[in-house]
């Protein structure tokens, strides 16, 4: 699939059948995650790949936006001890950002639907999902990307907004 056609075609999707995400195609989204821009090469990111039915029902009650059932999730996490100096730190965020919106991408390129559901800056739910990980504080759950084949096909979309572009010659 070209890039383009990829942009246009990723939409939220957040109805899934029950067809399992093969390991070959969990590979491919991790390999595309790990291949985005990062600050300095630190990246600080860890990738929890959930499959565990019960964890998966449990991450539907972390936040009222993530009510969503798929058969997997993957939970993309700042790592702050690999994060950058000081007032840098925070560019772990827009490193996993990247990480995530490739996922996002290859996922409509192999064909199944995904939704980014936002973690990070909320408190409860933030806490809660590394709660239900096991991980510690030093680690922070940026968002859960909910994974499957689609039941639902949004259209393709093109929200350009010219009034957001300034052209600074
Ligand atoms: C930072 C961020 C947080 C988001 N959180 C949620 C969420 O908690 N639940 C959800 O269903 N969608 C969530 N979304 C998906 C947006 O609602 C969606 O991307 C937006 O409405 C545009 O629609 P589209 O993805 O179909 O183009 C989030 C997206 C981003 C970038």
């Amino acid at each position: 699939m070209e890039v383009k056609e990829a942009l246009l075609k990723r939409r939220s999707v957040r109805k899934f059948t029950e067809e399992p995400v093969t390991e070959e195609q969990i590979n491919e989204l991790i390999h595309a995650a790990m291949s985005g821009p990062i600050a300095c090469n630190k990246r600080p990111w860890e990738f929890y790949v959930v499959t565990n039915p019960e964890m998966l029902k449990a991450f539907q009650s972390a936040s009222r936006f993530t009510k969503i059932s798929a058969p997997l999730a993957i939970v993309v996490c700042g790592n702050l001890k690999r994060a950058l100096p000081l007032n840098m730190a925070d560019f772990w965020i827009q490193d996993c950002s990247a990480a995530t919106e490739n996922i996002l991408l290859r996922a409509t390129d192999l064909g199944l639907g995904a939704v980014w559901c936002g973690m990070y800056p909320q408190r409860k739910p933030e806490k809660r999902v590394r709660e239900l990980l096991g991980i510690d504080d030093k680690r922070i759950a940026l968002n859960i990307i909910y994974i499957g084949h689609p039941a639902q096909e949004p259209e393709p979309k093109d929200w350009y907004e010219e009034a957001c572009v300034y052209r600074v010659k």
